[in-house]
């Protein structure tokens, strides 16, 4: 078994993005500028958001940060959004999902201008992804493929299966899989909370896309042989065992399906480093005006 290690691919492409954003200030042009929107006080948001701003920082991008009580109005989020759609100093911006229960998400994810939208949320951004138009991707199913790419897994006609269907990572991931392209070509099935024989459809993967959302999902007898599997779940459980207090664990069981496995993310270190290197490429792109010209 071997491990995809995320943590390293990533410090690969933070190198890169680091040269290129010193290239843009040192011709005395204004750093790529990210900014996050956040509502109400979900610990393991602010933990993601400061994550993004921390890293962002370290390449050399402008981070700015916009924190919002857990009960502000649709209205004010609303007024906030329009805001940043007409700052010209920020150049992509996120919305931190989710939303508390009394906010339309789709209302919100729609209301960004996508050519700042570096989540890849917007029905335009996702509508040219499945087109195979320039676009920005969503950044952990986009962070995969770079994972794919990297470690030159075949996924060309290869059975891809995933488990979960949200629209952040689980619908995404299967276009993109399926998309005529290099990572791509694969034939894939998306499994859900309705899918009848869901241990089979995981059993018969040749690559194998955990996005659930439940703890330790997927056991060793759900993989097959010599499979990929890539580990999207980040789940918090108490641990006296680190300072922190708590430990991170995916929606893979690591401990049996890694004997089943060829190749496996391991959580920490797999999946999530490549998700915020994603969206700081898009974030680039964003500023040179790449994905949406003119
Ligand atoms: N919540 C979990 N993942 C994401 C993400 O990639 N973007 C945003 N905006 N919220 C998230």
């Amino acid at each position: 078994m071997k491990l995809i290690d995320g943590k390293e691919v990533s410090e690969v492409l933070k190198k890169k993005l680091k040269d290129e954003v010193a290239i843009i200030i040192d011709a005395d042009q204004r750093a790529p500028h990210l900014a996050a929107v956040i509502v109400g006080d979900d610990p393991a948001s602010h933990t993601y958001v400061s994550s993004k701003e921390k890293n962002a920082k370290a390449l050399g991008f402008t981070s700015s940060v916009y924190r919002l009580p857990g009960d502000v109005t649709q209205q004010e989020l609303m007024n906030t959004i329009e805001f940043l759609n007409k700052d010209d100093q920020v150049d992509g911006y996120i919305v931190q999902l989710p939303l508390p229960e009394h906010m339309d998400e789709q209302l919100v994810t729609s209301a960004i201008r996508p050519e700042k939208d570096v989540d890849g949320f917007h029905p335009v951004n996702l509508g040219r992804m499945m087109l195979g138009q320039p676009a920005y991707l969503p950044a952990t199913p986009n962070g995969i493929m770079e994972l794919l790419k990297h470690y030159q897994i075949d996924t060309e006609g290869k059975h891809c299966v995933v488990l979960g269907r949200s629209n952040i990572v689980g619908t995404p991931m299967s276009v993109l899989l399926s998309r005529k392209a290099r990572p791509g070509n694969a034939t894939v099935t998306l499994c859900h909370s309705r899918t009848k024989n869901l241990e089979q459809m995981a059993a018969s993967a040749d690559i194998l896309i955990a996005a659930i959302g439940k703890k330790e999902f997927v056991k060793g007898h759900m993989v097959k042989e010599g499979a990929v599997v890539i580990d999207v779940g980040i789940h918090r459980e108490p641990s006296e065992k680190t300072k922190s207090g708590f430990r991170l664990k995916g929606d893979v069981d690591f401990q049996s399906v890694s004997k089943k496995a060829a190749m496996i993310t391991p959580v920490p270190g797999g999946v999530g480093p490549m998700t915020i290197v994603s969206l700081l490429i898009n974030t680039l792109k964003a500023r040179k005006k790449e994905v949406f010209p003119g």
